[in-house]
C-alpha cells in the first residue's frame, strides 16, 4: 500500500466493539473538609469509555482527575453511583492498571523488582515475566540501572519504571495520571507511541490525565475537558485527524485538524478557568 493521507476513526474498528470497558454512572462524592462542611467533587457524573479507546482527560489543576481515577480503580469508595471498569468484551472480568500521579516505587525494591510488582499482587511471577520487564525497561532507556535502587534515578526515570510496571501487567483498562510529566519530549513521544501501540495489538483502553494539550490530541480518540465544581463534563471532542500513514505522536501533530482542536481544547480550558476563578473570587 503506498503512503496516503488516511483519516483516522475516533475508534479502531477493529477492536472498537461497542462494549464499555468503563462505565460511570450517576457518580457523587464529596470531601469533608477540616472544618465539616461538604466539598461535592461529582454529583451524579456519567461518562464512559468503549473497548479499545484511547480517552483524554483535561481540566485545572484541583478539577477531580486523580479522584476520578482513585473512584474508577476503586482506592476511595464512591459515596452514591455505579462504576464498572476493566469488563471484557464477553463480560468476564479484566484487569485494571493505574499509574498514580506520584510514581511511588518501593524504596527497598530494585529497579527491576518494582517493575514486576504489579503482576507479583496476582500471581507468581515467572521467569518469562522477568525477561519481558528486563527488555520493556532497556526499551526505555532503563536497561543499565535495572538492578539500581530508585533512589539513584531521575524523576523521568522513576516515571518510566512506574509505567513499565503499569503496562507490564497486560491490562484490559489502564489509567494513567500524568504518565510523562517529567520526560523530556523525545521520550515522551515515543512513550506516547507505545501506549498507542499497546491499544492496537491488544484493545486495552487507555485513560490519560494530562495538563499537555497536544499529548491529549494526539494520543485520544476522544478528549474530554472536566470542569466546575462539582466537575462536570463541559466537552466531549471527537478527535479525528487525517496523518499520513499510521497515527503516531508525531503525525498526529502534523495533521491539518490538529491546530482546529488544540484550540477548541485550549478555549474551553481557558473559559473554564477564567468563570472558576469569577465564581471563587
Ligand atoms: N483525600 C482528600 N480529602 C479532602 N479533599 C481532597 C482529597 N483528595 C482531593 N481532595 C480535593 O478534591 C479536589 C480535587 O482534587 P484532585 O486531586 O482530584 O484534582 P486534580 O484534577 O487531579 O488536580 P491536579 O491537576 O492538580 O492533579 C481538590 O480540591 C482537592 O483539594
Ligand atoms: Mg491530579
Amino acid at each position: 500500500m503506498s503512503v496516503s493521507a488516511l483519516a483516522t476513526p475516533p475508534i479502531d474498528p477493529t477492536h472498537a466493539s461497542g462494549t464499555d470497558r468503563l462505565k460511570v454512572q450517576q457518580l457523587s462524592h464529596a470531601f469533608r473538609t477540616a472544618d465539616g462542611v461538604d466539598v461535592p467533587i461529582f454529583e451524579r457524573l456519567d461518562f464512559s469509555v468503549r473497548s479499545g479507546e484511547i480517552v483524554s482527560i483535561v481540566g485545572r489543576s484541583g478539577a477531580g482527575k486523580s479522584t476520578l481515577f482513585n473512584l474508577v480503580s476503586g482506592l476511595i469508595k464512591p459515596q452514591s453511583g455505579q462504576i464498572s471498569a476493566g469488563k471484557r468484551d464477553d463480560g468476564s472480568a479484566g484487569r485494571i492498571a493505574y499509574m498514580l500521579q506520584k510514581d511511588l516505587l518501593m524504596p527497598w525494591r530494585t529497579v527491576l523488582q518494582n517493575a514486576v510488582l504489579g503482576i507479583e499482587l496476582y500471581r507468581k511471577v515467572k521467569p518469562a515475566d522477568i525477561e519481558r520487564a528486563r527488555q520493556m525497561l532497556a526499551r526505555y532507556g532503563l536497561g543499565a540501572v535495572a538492578d539500581a535502587y530508585p533512589h539513584s534515578l531521575s524523576g523521568g526515570m522513576r516515571q518510566r519504571v512506574a509505567l513499565t510496571r503499569t503496562l507490564l501487567v497486560d491490562p484490559t483498562l489502564v489509567l494513567l495520571d500524568e504518565p510523562f510529566s517529567a520526560l523530556d519530549y523525545e521520550t515522551r513521544l515515543a512513550l506516547e507511541d507505545d501506549v498507542m501501540a499497546l491499544r492496537e495489538q491488544s484493545g486495552t483502553s487507555v485513560v490519560l490525565v494530562t495538563h499537555d494539550i497536544e499529548e491529549a490530541i494526539a494520543m485520544s480518540d476522544r478528549v474530554i475537558l472536566l470542569g466546575g465544581r462539582p466537575a462536570r463534563i463541559e466537552d466531549d471532542i471527537d478527535v479525528r485527524l487525517t496523518t499520513h500513514g499510521p497515527r503516531t505522536a508525531v503525525s498526529a501533530r502534523e495533521a491539518p485538524e490538529f491546530r482546529t482542536f488544540h484550540s477548541r481544547v485550549w478555549n474551553g480550558l481557558r473559559s473554564h478557568t477564567i468563570q472558576h476563578a469569577g465564581a471563587t473570587a
